[in-house]
């Protein structure tokens, strides 16, 4: 593996503080140095890449803690290969693969089948186990041999913990195994056959609406049962937060002492649930697109601090299936390639967040969540995962393009801020941008 010098480019590491010319050195998988410009120290007769960054953002490379990969099962909606290659190409060095896979990740079999290096990535993956066996809801898989296997969480994702009993167990096994518990928050008693937010719009195309209290009431049930442990303290995660009152509820908790984070995906800080237009059913995901008021809300949560981390929830379907009656269509987006550039123009360019504060939730902020260590910062001895970008440059993203195997996004033709040159991960280049 090649020595990388970074030249020129404008480093910024939310993990250190960091925003300033500076250059990077990358050697063995791991930065080896940050420098002032032309002072870094090369080894006798080594051999060097020399990248020049100037004009460019050196960050770390971005970590998507919510992706369905489709691999086992779905190939031709996904590989773990064309997942990682659509990753890179976002600026993602790290995903984390959710379990509802055929058949589900619920065992260390699986979860070290999806890791081996036979699958293609060239990103890493780390994979999310099953929270019940065949996230049935049932009996729980085994929490310490999965993450033995290497994974990272457990979480039924779409098939939402609903008995109270089976929540409290998932909840004390995986604090005794250190992992955390994801819960995509639905009470599907409330949603059943629901397509939409449940609302004016969902009235009006004469579709069964899901409501916002399906994900709110949830939050809070889980939220409670978070309460009861004293001195275990579990880690709850709340996936692709939607609603106003589940970040409410979110941000209530953490201020009384409990171990709750959150994310939320681009697509429910920028869209609403106009965007279904007439039955686009690429504006069909789970949680669906809310109000303009939970939108604005997620917004606020992520200026204000109460949103961990931005996350796509990148779920590829093929066109044959998203062509079908909206009711009858799967749920998902895709969304690796997109995340960074509607970030940098609706959070920073329009509401004038921080650059910093925007990579910190897309790497810094999403690596400490899920405690992945070594990523998510550019301190030395970290892994060498990079994001070289040019925050100014402005493009327009083709869906037809996408490294992904699917194309179902509501962002064709979106004109996007910030484009990835380099993605470099564990010191290798896994992604550059053509001329
Ligand atoms: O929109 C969604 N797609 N929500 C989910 O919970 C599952 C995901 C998928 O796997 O397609
Ligand atoms: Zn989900």
């Amino acid at each position: 593996m090649k020595t990388i010098l970074i030249r020129g480019g404008r480093v910024i590491d939310p993990a250190s503080s960091l925003d300033a010319e500076l250059d990077v050195l990358l050697r063995d998988g791991k930065v080896a140095a940050i420098d002032a410009p032309g002072q870094s120290k090369l080894k006798k007769d080594e051999e060097v890449e020399i990248i020049e960054a100037n004009g460019l953002v050196v960050a770390p490379g971005l970590v998507d803690i919510h992706v369905h990969l489709r691999e086992p099962g779905q190939i031709y909606k996904e590989t773990i290969a064309s997942g990682t290659a659509a990753a890179a190409a976002g600026g993602f060095t790290s995903v984390c693969a959710m379990p509802n896979t055929i058949p589900v990740n619920d065992s260390p079999e699986t979860t070290r089948w999806m890791q081996s290096a036979d699958r293609g990535a060239v990103i890493h993956v780390f994979p999310i186990a099953a929270a019940t066996r065949g996230s049935a809801g049932e009996a729980l898989s085994e929490y310490g041999s999965l993450k033995a296997a290497g994974a990272v969480a457990i979480t039924d994702d779409g098939k939402p913990i609903l008995n109270d009993a089976i929540m409290r167990q998932a909840l004390a096994a995986a604090a005794r195994a250190g992992l955390p518990v994801i819960q995509h928050a639905e009470d599907t008693r409330l949603t059943a056959n629901g397509s939409m937010n449940a609302g004016p719009m969902a009235f009006r195309l004469g579709l069964r609406g899901m409501p916002t209290e399906a994900e709110s009431g949830l939050v809070e049930r889980d939220i409670r049962l978070l309460a009861e442990f004293k001195d275990t303290r579990p880690h709850l995660h709340v996936a692709h937060v939607s609603t106003a009152a589940a970040l409410e509820s979110v941000r209530r908790a953490r201020r009384n002492g409990l171990r709750v984070t959150c994310e939320v995906t681009p697509h429910h800080f920028l869209l609403t649930e106009e965007a279904v237009g007439l039955y686009d059913t690429n504006a069909k995901m789970n949680p669906p697109l809310r109000s303009a008021a939970d939108r604005n809300a997620m917004l606020a949560g992520i200026l204000d601090g109460t949103v961990d981390a931005i996350a796509t929830d990148h779920a590829p379907h093929a066109t044959h299936e998203k062509e079908q009656e909206f009711e009858r269509a799967p749920n998902g987006i895709t969304g690796l390639e997109t995340a960074l550039g509607l970030s940098l123009s609706w959070l920073h360019k329009t509401h004038k967040l921080a650059l910093t504060s925007v990579i910190s939730l897309l790497s810094t902020q999403p690596a400490a969540v899920l405690a992945l260590k070594g990523r998510g910062s550019l301190a030395v001895g970290s892994f060498a995962d990079v994001v070289i970008f040019d925050p100014a440059k402005e493009w327009i993203f083709k869906a037809k393009q996408s490294r992904s195997k699917s194309n179902n996004t509501p962002f064709d033709g979106y004109t996007l801020l910030g484009k990835v040159h380099f993605t470099i991960s564990e010191g290798r280049v896994v992604f550059q941008a053509r001329g």
